[in-house]
């Protein structure tokens, strides 16, 4: 009797332990169960041939524990997707808007496409979008100005196509742009006046036309300057480097630029990358360029440009890597002065 009592206490205190840790797994599931639906349509929606996604995103366990998925610690909530490179395909539902604690989703590298459904816009906390590599279409969307705790875009090598004109004015909290390698075409106005954290503007191999607006070159935070292989055109202005401090490269090849390299190029202290090649530059190849001494990379070739390295060029430019000429009249006279 005694034992049998004593066996009954051992029973429900196991049960009690046991719906206890059920009544937690329960809690964390509810709050879990918008992300769930809203991975469950995502994982519908992803073409998988290697099945790795099919496999591992299964309900017998969290969603915290799937590949590529983070849950932040507080709220058990998904906080990342990270999918890239993993030889995936599909489209980005609706549903992925409902993921409300979604800091960051990078999809880099796989063969999505499609249009970016504008549920999106509903990601508050999104910090970081990266698309980069796949076949997404469509304009820039406009709703992407909503996305007000976004740092990081990256569209870069889609499909994307449509004006640029007036879709980036409200970017004011982006760090780092990147939406070379798509098919927007227009100008780009004097909409980048308020963007003072930016520090990445790349919108390379695009069909963008007309000047830039010399806003642009008062953007003070920033590194990267890549317009190469578009279709603009336009003067450099002349002290380029008075408000691009921190201007580390600037790529603006394969344009229509024309006019002389400005002399205050000489005032650009860290570039270590000046790209002007396949322009219409003219005049003489400014001298204070020999004494850019954090420049890695030099390509003025095929402008109509005449000048001399001075002997003392190469002591100077001691980190250069790539020089790059490739125009007869320059590289004549490079030839004559490197050697004699
Ligand atoms: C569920 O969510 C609420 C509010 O977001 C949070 O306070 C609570 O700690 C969460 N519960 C679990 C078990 O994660
Ligand atoms: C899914 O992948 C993660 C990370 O590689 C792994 O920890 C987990 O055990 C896998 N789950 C299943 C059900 O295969
Ligand atoms: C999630 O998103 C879909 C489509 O955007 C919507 O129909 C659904 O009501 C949302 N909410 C939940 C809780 O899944
Ligand atoms: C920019 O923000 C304003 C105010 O929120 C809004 O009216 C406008 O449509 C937005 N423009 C774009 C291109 O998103
Ligand atoms: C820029 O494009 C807009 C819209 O296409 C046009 O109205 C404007 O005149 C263009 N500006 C310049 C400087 O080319
Ligand atoms: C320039 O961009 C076009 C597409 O717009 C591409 O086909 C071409 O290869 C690019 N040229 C260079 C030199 O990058
Ligand atoms: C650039 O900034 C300087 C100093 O803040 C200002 O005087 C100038 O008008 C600005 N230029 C443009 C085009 O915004
Ligand atoms: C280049 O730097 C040297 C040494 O600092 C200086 O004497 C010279 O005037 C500079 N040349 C140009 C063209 O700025």
């Amino acid at each position: 009797m005694q034992r049998t009592y004593f066996l009954f206490v051992g029973a429900l205190a196991l049960h009690f332990i046991a719906t206890s840790s059920v009544s937690i797994i329960v809690a964390n599931n509810q709050n879990n169960t918008v992300d769930l639906n809203a991975l469950l349509a995502f994982k519908a929606a992803i073409f998988d041939p290697q099945r790795t996604i099919q496999t591992n995103w299964s309900t017998s366990t969290s969603v915290c524990n799937w590949i590529g998925i983070t849950c932040n610690a507080r709220h058990h909530r998904v906080a990342a997707i990270d999918l890239s490179y993993m030889g995936i395909a599909g489209t980005i539902p609706p549903q992925l808007g409902n993921l409300s604690f979604l800091v960051r989703l990078n999809v880099m590298n796989n063969g999505f496409h499609g249009h970016l459904p504008a549920e999106l816009s509903r990601l508050r906390r999104l910090k970081y979008i990266n698309l980069e590599g796949n076949n997404f279409e469509g304009e820039l969307p406009s709703w992407l100005g909503a996305l007000t705790a976004l740092r990081y875009l990256s569209f870069r090598d889609n499909g994307f196509s449509g004006s640029l004109s007036g879709r980036l004015s409200n970017f004011t909290k982006l760090e780092t742009i990147r939406l070379g390698f798509n098919f927007f075409t227009g100008n780009l106005s004097e909409e980048f006046s308020a963007l003072p954290k930016l520090t990445v503007l790349e919108i390379q191999s695009n069909q963008l036309a007309g000047p830039l607006p010399w806003a642009l070159f008062n953007l003070s935070s920033l590194q990267i300057f890549a317009f190469a292989n578009n279709s603009l055109s336009g003067y450099l202005p002349a002290h380029i480097c008075n408000y691009l401090p921190q201007l580390k490269g600037l790529y603006l090849s394969w344009n229509y630029f024309e006019g002389e390299i400005p002399s205050g190029i000489g005032e650009c202290s860290g570039l270590q990358v000046l790209s002007l090649s396949y322009n219409i530059f003219r005049g003489y190849i400014p001298r204070e360029i020999w004494n850019l001494t954090t420049l890695t990379g030099l390509y003025l070739g095929d402008n109509d440009l005449t000048g001399e390295i001075p002997k003392k060029a190469f002591d100077n430019l001691y980190n250069l890597e790539i020089l790059a000429m490739e125009s007869a009249n320059v590289t004549a006279r490079c030839i004559r002065s490197v050697f004699t």
